[in-house]
């Protein structure tokens, strides 16, 4: 019974507070945003991450979700996790290391890639919106 308890302690406060709620401003250069879809229930979250050019490091999160508790939980939980990181760090992060740390069930793997999804959507849309924005190196021509 203790790992059931411990799943709902912990889940339940990620839901009942979630981190993090919010949006960024979408076309904010600095601004990356990441929004996919669980095929499994057609669950949706919204996931946006603020870079620091010069540190490179995820500076602020915030995420929107039309999923379920686990859901929530997990990106509240991703939200926090990654802040600080560097891109490279943020996006190794697996949705395993996050269903183990909430202890979800097994049928509430998919809502924890959700989060994985979503922090990857967002890192690979900053990337692309830095390409189109990074004037060519040699600017002085
Ligand atoms: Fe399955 Fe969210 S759709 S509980
Ligand atoms: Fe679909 Fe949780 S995200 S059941």
């Amino acid at each position: 019974f203790g790992a059931t308890r411990a799943y709902h302690e912990k889940v339940i406060d990620h839901y009942e507070h979630p981190r993090n709620v919010g949006s960024l401003p979408k076309n904010d250069p600095d601004v990356g945003t990441g929004l996919v879809g669980a095929p499994a229930c057609g669950d949706v979250m919204k996931l946006q991450i603020r870079v620091d050019e010069t540190t490179g490091k995820i500076t602020e999160v915030k995420f929107k979700t039309f999923g379920c508790g686990s859901a929530i939980a997990s990106s509240s939980f991703m939200t926090e996790r990654v802040r600080g990181m560097t891109l490279d760090e943020a996006g190794g992060i697996k949705n395993t290391e996050i269903a183990k740390e909430l202890c979800l069930p097994p049928v509430k793997m998919h809502c924890s890639m959700l989060a994985e999804d979503a922090i990857k959507s967002a890192i690979k849309d900053y990337r692309r919106k830095r390409e189109s924005v990074i004037p060519p190196v040699s600017e002085s021509a």
